[in-house]
């Protein structure tokens, strides 16, 4: 996710684009750059880092002109560094463009392009954008948008601005958010409204492969035919605070909303032509005797998540520690031990500390990880990144989402190699992944029974949440979200486990939440379900093959169906959503849950 923002008018587009930027460094921050066309051409500045890096350059050495573009970065391709950074231009510096997405075959452009012998200075995917505009540039920028456009596979929001036609900003998005606003002054595009809103609150949203032509004016759109199409404006009526969060009350809303998205990204990184796909084909993992995974709070509870599915497939033992366990409890393990350390952050100190013993012991180390260029992204043998952007609340969602299809995918590709799995199961079961973003898209459409349960449960005191096998690994994670934003005690149970100790705490009106999602468990979990219902409990009943009928104590959300081992990506949103609404009807400051901090780099 990165956010991209650009300027055509009366005044000097600089400070409206830096200030434009501070809006969208939510969207990523570890590098941003802007790009001004005037008489002398392109001036470029771009720096790794926070904003205040480039703010700091730009006011050393002032730069002035009334048409620009400006990125804020969340890397994807290539690491954080200043070549690395957007804006990019095309070899003969007559075209600059600003990217936020992923383009899925810029492999195969940029060698087409290298043939021709274009030479290109950054490992970005985005740079084979300004390089193939640029060779198809004709004189006309509709015309080169719209031939370089059918050359892309993946997702953009583009900003581009072209030495020829001076007096143009040219404007082309496809499942990215990109909007153009309009004002006296002059006119704006923009991946979210809180980077225009100090300007205008009159927006145009764009939809997938419309094309906007801006000038000091006005704006004009077109189809990828050319042909002009009619839209009209909306007027945002958003504080700034809200348009931060695009429209939603709270971040944690917003990235739960953006899971999809997350979750089609990271897959095709896997398992399209990314550079997680790369790396998982090139581990062998025959060279290991046990996989150990490490990790903590809810990078731990999808390591337990992945310990079911890993065992199921690949039928080799994984044990799962809390890193801040692992690290002092002389480890088992050895140059033969393959250790997956897990971490949105990176910078966990627990899980560093834990990264650095399996290192000293010999293991090889794996880490999934969100920040790139982060400690343990940088420290472990491999990195598989999660395409999950910048997360802004302290309780993970989409991150967590962005983990478990990781390691789902890990564990299919290595059930193909130890040959536990045939050629079939392996598509198969990929197929079954990949089918996981629209089936979480119709789960978001369809959110109000959550959001009706949940609002009558604020008087609770204590909320159990019960499964079997994978399910009760997802019920943890339930559990721990809950706790975390709403301060009602949360306890995870295996479902079988009651009967040895936790059912003494069930009486009358207990809250308890029930996964089922393995079929085969069903009558298992059903008879938990019934026990304590027996003993006076409201039942909250999360699954896709239930088959008991809603009662006075027993409420079903259904889910939709999917093979049992990747369930816990659908059953967990409705528990972010359980938990969230629980929390927002409490009126707690959800974000920013108390005691709590986003990376724990203490021990
Ligand atoms: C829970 C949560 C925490 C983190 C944990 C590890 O919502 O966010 O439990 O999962 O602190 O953080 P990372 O993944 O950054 O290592």
């Amino acid at each position: 996710m990165c956010g991209i923002i650009g300027y055509i008018g009366t005044e000097n587009a600089v400070p409206i684009i830096l200030d434009g930027l501070k809006r969208l460094e939510y969207r990523g921050y570890d590098s941003s750059g802007i790009a001004i066309m005037n008489n002398d051409g392109f001036t470029v500045v771009k720096q790794k880092g926070r904003l205040s890096a480039l703010e700091e350059l730009v006011s050393r050495k002032p730069i002035e002109g009334f048409i620009g573009i400006g990125h804020t970065r969340w890397a994807t391709h290539g690491e954080p560094s200043d070549i690395n950074s957007h804006p990019h231009l095309g070899n003969q510096n007559k075209i600059a463009i600003v990217h936020n997405g992923i383009i899925e075959n810029y492999k195969q452009i940029k060698e087409r392009l290298e043939q021709k012998g274009i030479s290109f200075v950054s490992q970005t995917d985005s740079e084979v954008i300004a390089q193939l505009a640029e060779s198809y540039h004709t004189g006309d920028i509709v015309e080169t948008i719209i031939r370089t456009a059918n050359a892309l596979e993946g997702s953009y929001a583009l900003g581009i601005i072209c030495l020829d036609e001076p007096d143009k900003l040219v404007a082309i998005k496809k499942d990215n958010p990109l909007i153009v606003g309009v004002s006296e002054h002059g006119n704006f595009i923009a991946s979210d409204v809180p980077a225009v809103l100090a300007h205008t609150n009159k927006v145009y949203y764009m939809n997938d492969k419309e094309i906007a032509v801006l000038t000091k004016t006005g704006v004009e759109f077109y189809d990828m035919d050319g042909e002009p199409i009619h839209k009209e404006p909306e007027i945002v009526t958003w504080s700034l605070d809200r348009a931060e969060k695009g429209g939603y009350e709270h971040f944690m809303l917003k990235e739960i909303m953006e899971q999809p998205r997350v979750l089609k990204d990271t897959i095709q990184s896997a398992i399209g032509d990314g550079d997680n796909r790369r790396i998982i084909e090139s581990l062998d993992i025959s060279r290991f005797n046990r996989i150990v995974i490490t990790a903590c709070g809810s990078a731990y509870n999808a390591g337990m998540v992945a310990k079911y599915v890993f065992e199921q497939l690949c039928r080799m033992t994984v044990e799962v520690d809390l890193a801040s366990e692992f690290r002092y409890k002389d480890p088992i393990v050895d140059k033969d031990t393959l250790v997956i350390i897990i971490s949105q952050s990176g910078e966990t100190a627990d899980t560093i500390a834990a990264m650095r013993e399996a290192k000293r012991r010999g293991a090889t180390t794996l880490s999934i990880v969100n920040v790139i260029g982060s400690t343990i992204a940088r420290e472990t043998d491999y990195t598989l990144y999660t395409i999950a952007g910048p997360e802004i609340a302290v309780a993970t969602t989409k991150a967590f989402s962005a983990q478990l299809v990781l390691l789902y995918i890990l564990a299919v590709s290595f059930a193909g190699k130890l040959g536990k799995i045939s050629k079939e199961t392996e598509e198969k079961l990929l197929e079954d992944i990949a089918s996981l973003p629209d089936k979480a898209t119709g789960m978001l459409e369809r959110i109000d029974p959550v959001q009706k349960y949940a609002a009558t449960c604020v008087g609770y005191k204590s909320i159990f949440f019960i499964g079997r096998n994978i399910d009760y690994a997802i019920a943890l994670e339930g559990s721990l979200k809950l706790k975390e934003i709403s301060y009602i005690h949360s306890e995870a149970y295996a479902g079988g486990e009651l009967k040895h100790g936790t059912i003494s705490l069930i009486e009358d009106n207990t809250l308890v939440v029930a996964i089922s999602c393995c079929e085969r468990l069903y009558e298992k979990i059903y008879s938990n379900v019934e026990q304590v219902i027996s003993r006076g409990a409201k039942v909250l009943f999360i699954g896709n093959c239930i088959k008991a009928v809603p009662g006075e104590r027993l409420e079903i959300i259904e889910l939709p169906d999917i093979n049992e081992l990747f369930a816990p990506s659908l059953s967990v949103i409705y528990l972010q959503l359980f938990s969230y609404y629980v929390a927002a009807n409490k009126g707690l400051d959800i974000d920013k849950p108390r005691n709590l901090a986003k990376s724990v780099t203490v021990e």
